[in-house]
């Protein structure tokens, strides 16, 4: 694992912006996994600015999510489909038949979850996958469990995810309670992997990933074992790492 210390957000977004513009740029044909939640939007806003500047140029980029509410059509305001259009997909110049979110508007879990599974296996897995981390130590919608999960599945959310995620809904109870997301397995499937964090609520999870035991208590943890992880923080959040 590769730690970078960014001073702060800002820092920590255009540090994360050059190594996704440098796969890019390296291959423009990659296979990108993504990400949404708060932490990456500065890198999102920043890899747009260098796409309106001609600096880069996602046409033959394709695109793998991580995860989206179980229940929510792909235009709801709240969906991690309409998330990704509107921080990233529809600022820069990517084709949107390339851009994939697990489907949560299919009620069938099992059907929706295979499905991705074998688009993001036919697409030979990503070149690339973002990550951030939940404040329990989560990557995707992975929770902290007894094992590490395999493919993409259902989960329940837990409590602290729902209540972290809360913020962005109108009311704690219009958080969804499931979500398919992409398995641990699949996550480590990717040649690279690029974790963002930033804020002091993140600091005891970045040191369980960097510094704890490997346990499926800390799905991030495993990235301990990833040959090629890099991970992009700011002080705050790297404050329990010195
Ligand atoms: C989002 C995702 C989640 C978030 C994590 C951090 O697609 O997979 O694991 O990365 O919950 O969220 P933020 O960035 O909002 O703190």
């Amino acid at each position: 694992m590769k730690i970078i210390k960014a001073k702060d957000y800002e820092d920590m977004s255009r540090k994360a912006a050059n190594i996704i513009s440098a796969q890019v740029i390296l291959k423009p044909d990659c296979v990108l996994g993504l990400a949404t939640g708060s932490t990456p939007i500065g890198a999102y806003k920043q890899l747009a600015d260098w796409y309106k500047k001609g600096d880069i140029d996602f046409s033959e980029v394709s695109t793998y999510n991580l995860d989206e509410y179980r229940g929510l059509s792909h235009d709801d305001p709240q969906s991690y489909h309409y998330f990704m259009r509107e921080n990233f997909f529809d600022h820069i110049n990517v084709d949107l038949n390339n851009t994939h979110v697990p489907d949560g508007s299919n009620p069938d879990a099992a059907a929706a979850c295979s499905e991705y599974d074998r688009i993001v296996a036919a697409a030979g897995y990503p070149d690339l996958q973002l990550l951030g981390i939940g404040n329990n130590g989560h990557i995707g919608f992975n929770e902290p469990d007894d094992h590490f999960s395999k493919g993409t599945h259902c989960v329940d959310l837990t409590e602290s995810t729902i209540q972290a995620n809360s913020r962005l809904f109108d009311s704690i109870d219009d958080v969804p309670r499931q979500a398919y997301t992409m398995g641990t397995q699949t996550i480590m499937y990717a040649r690279m992997i690029l974790v963002v964090a930033n804020g002091e609520a993140k600091a005891q999870a970045v040191h369980d990933m960097c510094y704890g035991p490997v346990t499926p208590e800390c799905p991030a943890s495993i990235l301990q074992l990833h040959t090629n992880c890099v991970v992009v923080a700011d002080e705050a959040a790297l404050s329990l790492c010195e």
